[in-house]
């Protein structure tokens, strides 16, 4: 029998620590902390209770100051990252930034980076927890780049690049690469990797002897540009976020 949440057993809505922990806040036990120590308020005054119920959708929580969203209302948005942003929330040198372009209101981080200088993809969101298990080491998703690169390279430059290149901080692992077109003398191509090094891409054909001139990531999983012009996001829908999290929880449990 379904039974309002209203009036679930214990009382009205749901414990502040669930509620914060659940939204992402932080661990249980940090989210205790945070409430001992009176960072958290619930519609103005300072609740020090943990478990005080809430109700999601009516109270207002904040917590060091910022509005909790419940869970079920987490923002996840493919952004046509231009040329000239940078993907961080803060530049000291007032560069433009990616959180620029998205609507204001709501603290989104990036997924993952791209370079000042390279424009494509960009998943932003407030779903922390995604965002680590798409960006880890270990469990990092498959992305597409179109990279523009000096010359013509042969067959040799293409077998190394797709076996794994030795860079400074270790070979890296096996790609898929293939020619997308040539541009005059120079060359697109087309590269799909799935980890997520400082500047990878860049590195990896320069160091077989093919320096990039212009890169654009075009792919992340299953997302592709479509009609995103640069400077515009979307939003996913709910069946590729319910997509990205199962491609995200497989890789953590290692069946992909
Ligand atoms: N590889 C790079 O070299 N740069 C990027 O921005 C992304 C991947």
């Amino acid at each position: 029998m379904d039974v309002p949440r209203r009036l679930v057993a214990g009382g009205v809505g749901l414990r502040l620590n669930k509620f914060l922990a659940g939204a992402g806040v932080a661990s249980r036990r940090k989210v205790e902390a945070l409430i001992a120590a009176g960072q958290v308020k619930v519609n103005g005054e300072v609740v020090r209770e943990p478990g005080r119920r809430v109700d999601p959708e009516r109270d207002v929580v904040l917590c060091g100051g910022r509005r909790v969203h419940p869970a079920s209302d987490r923002v996840y948005l493919l952004l046509y990252k231009p040329r000239g942003y940078v993907t961080t929330t803060r530049d000291p040198q007032g560069r433009p930034k990616v959180t620029d372009l998205v609507p204001p209101g709501r603290r989104l981080y990036p997924v993952g980076r791209l370079d000042a200088d390279t424009e494509g993809l960009l998943l932003m969101t407030d779903d922390g927890e995604l965002a680590y298990l798409l960006t880890h080491p270990r469990y990092e998703v498959e992305k597409t780049y179109l990279a523009l690169v000096k010359g013509g390279p042969g067959l040799q430059a293409l077998q190394r690049l797709r076996q794994g290149v030795r860079l400074e901080d270790g070979i890296t692992a096996p790609a898929r690469v293939r020619i997308a077109g040539r541009e005059g003398v120079d060359t697109w191509l087309e590269i799909t990797i799935h980890e997520g090094r400082n500047r990878q891409v860049r590195r990896m054909s320069a160091a077989v002897g093919h320096p990039v001139l212009a890169l654009k990531r075009t792919r992340i999983a299953f997302l592709d540009v479509g009609t995103l012009q640069p400077g515009s996001y979307r939003h996913l829908t709910q069946e590729e976020v319910t997509r990205l999290k199962a491609l995200a929880t497989a890789h953590q449990a290692g069946f992909s």
